[in-house]
């Protein structure tokens, strides 16, 4: 059995009053069979994790240095997620990539790192618009998983998210097929590199303008373990009803 996962991305949004969300989402779901995760900014990561201890949420960060220490101003290593009690971290977002130049070389650091430091990593991956509409989206992915994934994975350590660019943060929302596609392709290219039993193993989240109004028929498909969202997480009445559609799926 997969472990299913609901997860919100706060991306650049929110300070201290917004840890209230927190609250009202921790006492909206006191019992959970899916795995719910908030990844705040990093200033707010010690406070958070204080207030949902001993709640089914888990807190995260949204990116960690590859490197253990050092010289790197503005930087967080992933000792210094796991040291605020967060247990998971986003590498590889396609905001980071792109911003920032982060190359799968650097992704795949990062997820080493995390493992490390003891975090689970949420790796994301995806295609462009352009990679879209020239039929190469296959050929991305494969890419961007044998460049950014690491050797030795656990279920534990390592979920994928596939997050198409042109879908973040826009309201469009690839077809039920279209991400079926692209899961099972995952899915396929995970049980080639690490056995079978590994490759079932690892958790593949969706992500890109996942709301209340299509949780429900995206986590329909098999390969679907669940979501990484970024918009619809903000508020704690919007992300609830995304974990009621994972945990009744
Ligand atoms: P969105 O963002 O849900 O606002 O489209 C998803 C993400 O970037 O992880």
């Amino acid at each position: 059995m997969r472990r299913k996962i609901a997860a919100g991305n706060w991306k650049m949004n929110g300070t201290s009053a917004a840890l209230s969300e927190l609250d009202t989402l921790a006492q909206s779901h006191t019992h959970s069979d899916c795995t719910i995760v908030i990844c705040p900014p990093a200033p707010l990561l010690f406070r958070a994790c204080e207030i949902t201890v001993a709640t089914p949420v888990s807190i995260g960060a949204q990116d960690c240095h590859g490197e253990v220490k050092g010289a790197f101003t503005g930087d967080i290593s992933a000792e210094m997620v796991a040291d605020t009690g967060a247990t998971h971290v986003i590498v590889g977002h396609s905001e980071r990539r792109d911003a920032y130049n982060e190359r799968n070389r650097d992704v795949r650091n990062k997820a080493e790192a995390a493992r490390a430091a003891g975090l689970c990593a949420i790796l994301c991956i995806g295609e462009s618009l352009e990679d879209r509409e020239a039929s190469n989206t296959l050929d991305i992915i494969a890419g961007q998983l044998s460049g950014s994934v690491p050797e030795d994975i656990t279920a534990d350590t390592l979920v994928i998210a596939y997050e198409p660019i042109w879908a973040i943060g826009t309201g469009k929302v690839p077809t039920l097929e279209q991400i079926v596609q692209v899961h099972d392709f995952i899915r396929t290219q995970l049980c080639t590199r690490f056995g079978a039993e590994t490759g079932a193993s690892i958790s593949l989240l969706y992500g890109g303008s996942v709301k209340a109004s299509n949780a429900a028929e995206i986590f329909k498909a098999e390969n679907v373990d669940g979501a990484l969202v970024g918009g619809a997480s903000l508020k704690a009445e919007d992300f609830s009803p995304i974990i009621t559609a994972l945990n009744a799926s």
